[in-house]
């Protein structure tokens, strides 16, 4: 049996269903050209009947994506597949995804109907569908309550009529994994054509088992997987992608793969998340904030000597650059050293055991410190070399007054004054700097914060200059933002400076 999971994202489709998190059509696009580039297989685009606007939505994203196959929703029903087929007359490669249910809730309760009957509308649904395009998937509605006997006879009735993939979903997200294991094996081993079409899991996470059911589903060859970025959908939500595409990486006694580009994964959730507004839980899998955040000492520790000691998953490989130890009143000296190391900064085991007291006060009062916490705390004691230091500023501005700045560097002890004007203070203050020192830097960011927000508050400003193609990182923390502003530029210029000689200073 190929080895080769296509993932089938239901995002737009299944996922867009939440109260809330709808998406216009824009949104819509953005969002499946960043599930082509993670490289979904199929995008479950919508169901056309059901609005004009979700019409619209798979005509445009039909139009917006070429690799991946565009899905198209409906229930078995003749004008559904109608609309739909005409929604799709854009893709590249377009699926009619249509079906009814199939379990004694739906075909009594729902449907008001009986199991022939229930056969022969899926028949005639599937066969309809394929007057249009080649590509049908069937789903047979809450198959996880469905009797595996006659959703056997359902399947191999649907194949025969020309379906290529066959969904079966746990609609409720009842299954236990074993059982919805059993019933994917039961339809291997029981459906005589099945190897004519690929088949499909949609579990739902009402009893937090949706991954667990698909994957138990894959295990007894089902090949295609119906998922959700941040595995979002309706009640408690779908499966979702993240989850189901790491467990098949990382296990790799299942030999199953998909064509998942797993570094755009923190990516693509971070996207649909704002665009739906749907925050992710800090403790999610794989996606979450806390994921791969390591905040007690004993485990900071082990993550340092051994990543693998406390990680499954090496966060680079879903798109997750930070580091994982973060800083809090628990973690040890090892924590601060590897962070401080990042930084460029290396301390004496002396100075890092003061530095480490300092450390502490601060964790105390801030539940989160941050690397420019760190560097206000090591630059104000003067741990790293600083050869460009403010030794005067003043600056001249308010309405109606072409902003002016004069200051005094001191480079190795020698004295430079200049003065320039600006559109702002801090624009005239940098100029003043560039002024005396010898280098082509470009300012790439420029960030002002306060830490306790107050009007008397220190404000922290982070800058990222480029210079030859690479990127410094400056950090100043003063009352005064405009002093502050000047610092972290300096401090950038610092850390460039390293290999700075006097003679690159203009005298
Ligand atoms: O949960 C479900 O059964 C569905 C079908 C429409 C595929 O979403
Ligand atoms: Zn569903």
């Amino acid at each position: 049996m190929d080895n080769r999971v296509y993932i089938f994202d239901t995002t737009l489709r299944d996922g867009e269903q939440v109260p809330g998190c709808q998406l216009n059509t824009i949104e819509k696009i953005e969002v499946a050209r960043v599930l082509e580039q993670l490289g979904v297989d199929v995008i479950e685009a919508g169901f056309p009947i059901s609005s004009p606007g979700d019409f619209k939505s798979v005509v445009e994203i039909s139009k917006a994506v070429t690799w991946p196959t565009i899905c198209a929703l409906t229930r078995a029903v003749e004008k559904d597949i109608e609309v739909a087929a005409e929604s799709l007359k854009f893709a590249k490669r377009g699926r009619i995804h249509t079906g009814i249910g199939t379990s004694p809730y739906h075909i009594v309760s729902k449907l008001n109907s009986n199991p022939e009957e229930i056969l022969d509308r899926a028949i005639r649904a599937v066969k309809y569908a394929k007057r249009f395009v080649e590509d049908v998937e069937f789903y047979a509605e809450d198959a996880g309550r469905s009797d595996n006997v006659y959703l056997a006879r359902v399947v191999e009735a649907v194949i025969k009529a020309g379906a290529t993939v066959v969904n079966i979903p746990d609609t409720t997200g009842y299954c236990l994994p074993s059982d919805f294991g059993e019933k994917i094996k039961f339809l291997m081993e029981n459906v005589p054509n099945i190897h004519k079409a690929i088949i499909s899991t949609h579990c739902h996470n009402d009893l937090g088992m949706a991954t667990a059911n698909t994957v138990a589903g894959v295990m007894n060859g089902a090949r295609q997987v119906e998922v959700t970025i941040n595995g979002i959908g309706e009640r408690a939500g779908n499966t979702s992608l993240e989850e189901v595409v790491m467990i098949l990486r990382s296990h790799k006694e299942l030999d199953l793969h998909t064509n998942i580009n797993t570094k755009n994964i923190y990516k693509t959730s971070k996207l649909v998340s704002s665009l739906m507004n749907m925050p992710v839980q800090p403790n999610k899998a794989i996606v979450g904030r806390n994921a791969f955040a390591h905040s007690s000492g004993i485990h900071q520790d082990g993550v340092l000597k051994n990543r693998e000691n406390y990680e499954i998953i090496d966060p680079v490989e879903v798109g997750i650059n930070e580091s994982s130890i973060v800083l809090t009143a628990r973690s040890g000296r090892a924590a601060l050293n590897h962070h401080l190391e990042m930084l460029g900064v290396k301390l004496e085991k002396e100075k890092l055991d003061e530095v480490y007291q300092e450390f502490l006060l601060m964790a105390d009062k801030k539940k989160d410190i941050k690397e420019d916490d760190l560097l206000v705390l090591v630059g104000e004691r003067g741990y790293h070399e600083r050869r460009i230091k403010l030794d005067f500023l003043q600056v001249v501005t308010g309405k109606n007054l072409v902003p002016m700045a004069t200051l005094r560097l001191d480079i190795a002890g020698e004295k430079f004054t200049a003065t320039e004007f600006g559109n702002g203070p801090v624009d005239a203050a940098i100029k003043a700097v560039k002024s005396i020192i010898h280098r082509k830097v470009t300012l790439q960011e420029f960030l002002i914060q306060a830490i306790n927000k107050g009007s008397d508050d220190v404000g922290k400003v982070h800058m990222q200059v480029d210079f030859d193609g690479n990127i410094f990182n400056g950090f100043g923390a003063n009352t005064d933002i405009i002093t502050a502003s000047v610092e972290a530029f300096i401090d950038a210029i610092n850390k460039i400076g390293n290999s700075e000689k006097a003679s690159d200073v203009k005298k």
